[in-house]
């Protein structure tokens, strides 16, 4: 009975499972935080590794690990493999400027040309988020640095490395040392980089120098190698994972964070996830990815060779928790605030820009709150107004996706405010779809420990043709959710949406 070992390198924390490979069965987990911030020392992604593999009972009896983690961020290494500066994070936005930089530099000074061609040819419209833009704003703000890069990573990858034993020239937690050309990645966390078409080269998949030499005014650093979805990229070192098994752990290729997510809870084409945590993410699995213009929807590779479309917000459930702190209520009050209001909250509504928006695209916006009158001074509507309005910047999202053509079968809400009641009960009134709840769990880790899986049952097939598909683990629907459609709440929310 081999174990796998999944990693979610997250925003906030690092997570572990460790997982049954044939069945999926949760056999011993462990966490630990990261700080806040935007901007971030790798390092800490080591320590709470590190802390969390001792949480979960040490990772020396797993067969094979994978580490998923949150997407886009810039980590930039010098050839003695150490950190330049500290990682760039998706949700810092200061390379808001560069992104339109760089988007008017590729329409030749014509915007709507540029990002068209930027979603072609990557399948985003870049924004602040996206690692391109990060390498531009270093090219400009911090040339010294920029001059050092030697290579640059995402986040997963560089956690892969360290994994593998690789890391800064004479640091004793990295034996094998700094070998650039050991760094991988996978085609999902690659497609959200901004100079990787995961479509190209007749659906292989490539990098595009011309696009990374755009942003940092060069092309020759060592980008991580690609690997295909049960391809594995080495062993881990076994004074980190393996030890006690024959061969020791296998690498799998990791994925971004929302391609890990999809993997753990099984999405397949028709499946639709809502994700309500730091960042909202509305996505669907596709065959192919779209290029859409208007920069709402990302069109980013999954982990098993299809496309990932997704829509991301940044006010999700810190929306909530904003709600919670103006009204002084814990998560559950804050639910049962909310239902004593009426559908629409009596038209009180909240646009939730509270840390600008990524979609749409208005980094430099903050949130509204209309029509609040003495009736509407209470605190249920209010409760109501943030829930609502949070819900309506994802449905927005969801329309988006329907937009390009993806087809919409099933709806599952995940995420910590997913258990929320309150937003059990308002999400099917704001979207006018059932929606399905699976039991909570560490999907994106999940995922990764799948994949694991995967790779585990590919290794020493011809090239993994036994097993085109990862290993059938269940994911169970703890409820189905179906609710009247309430039109009013969307509508007065688009009434009010752009008037800031
Ligand atoms: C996706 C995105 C976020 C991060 C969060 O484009 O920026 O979902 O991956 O970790």
């Amino acid at each position: 009975m081999p174990l796998v070992a999944g990693v979610d390198t997250s925003t906030q924390s690092c997570k572990i499972v460790v997982r049954d490979a044939a069945t999926g069965e949760l056999v011993r987990s462990g966490s630990a935080k990261h700080p806040d911030g935007t901007e971030i020392g790798p390092d800490h992604w080591w320590t709470a590794f590190t802390e969390a593999a001792d949480a979960a009972g040490g990772l020396a009896d797993v067969a094979a690990i994978a580490v998923g983690g949150q997407q886009h961020g810039m980590v930039v290494l010098d050839a003695e493999g150490q950190v330049i500066r500290d990682a760039l994070l998706w949700n810092d936005t200061r390379s808001a400027d560069a992104a339109e930089a760089l988007i008017s530099e590729l329409g030749d000074g014509d915007r709507a040309a540029g990002a068209q061609r930027w979603a072609d040819a990557v399948g985003s419209v870049l924004v602040a988020s996206l690692t391109v833009t990060k390498l531009r704003w270093l090219h400009d703000a911090e040339p010294e640095n920029a001059a050092r890069v030697a290579a640059v990573a995402l986040p997963h990858d560089w956690l892969s490395w360290r994994i593998a034993g690789y890391g800064p020239a004479g640091d004793p937690s990295a034996p094998l040392g700094p070998d650039l050309n050991a760094l991988f990645t996978d085609r999902s966390d690659a497609s959200g980089t901004g100079y990787y078409d995961a479509q190209g080269a007749d659906g292989a998949g490539e990098y595009r120098p011309d696009l990374l030499r755009m942003a940092l005014g060069r092309d020759d650093v060592v980008l991580p190698r690609v690997l295909g979805p049960a391809e594995s990229g080495g062993v881990a070192h076994p004074s980190v994972a393996g030890a006690d098994v024959e061969g020791g752990a296998l690498l799998g290729p990791g994925a971004g964070d929302n391609a890990g997510a999809a993997l753990g809870v099984g999405m397949t084409t028709g499946d639709v996830a809502i994700s309500i945590g730091t960042s909202g993410v509305v996505s669907a699995v596709a065959p192919r990815r779209t290029a859409d213009g208007s920069g709402a929807i990302n069109g980013f590779a999954d982990a098993t060779g299809n496309a990932l479309m997704l829509a991301v917000t940044l006010n999700a459930a810190r929306v909530l928790d904003a709600a919670r702190e103006v009204l002084d209520a814990g998560f559950d009050e804050l639910a049962s605030l909310a239902l004593r209001a009426p559908a629409g909250s009596d038209g009180l509504v909240l646009v939730p820009y509270l840390e600008g928006e990524r979609t749409p695209n208005r980094p430099d916006a903050t949130g509204t709150l209309h029509g609040i009158r003495l009736a509407t001074s209470t605190r249920p509507h209010l409760a109501r107004a943030y829930i609502e309005g949070m819900l309506c910047g994802l449905a927005d999202g969801l329309d988006s996706l329907k937009a390009q053509g993806v087809p919409v079968e099933r709806v599952l809400l995940i995420g910590g405010a997913a258990q929320s009641p309150a937003v059990q009960e308002i999400a099917p009134q704001v979207l006018g779809l059932p929606i399905a709840i699976p039991e909570p769990g560490e999907y994106v880790a999940d995922g990764a420990a799948r994949q694991a899986a995967w790779v585990l049952a590919a290794t020493g097939t011809a090239a993994g043709a036994e097993h085109p598909a990862p290993p059938a683990w269940s994911t169970t629907i703890t409820a189905t959710l179906d609710a009247d459609p309430r039109p009013v709440i969307r509508e007065q929310y688009a009434a009010v949406r752009d008037l800031v």
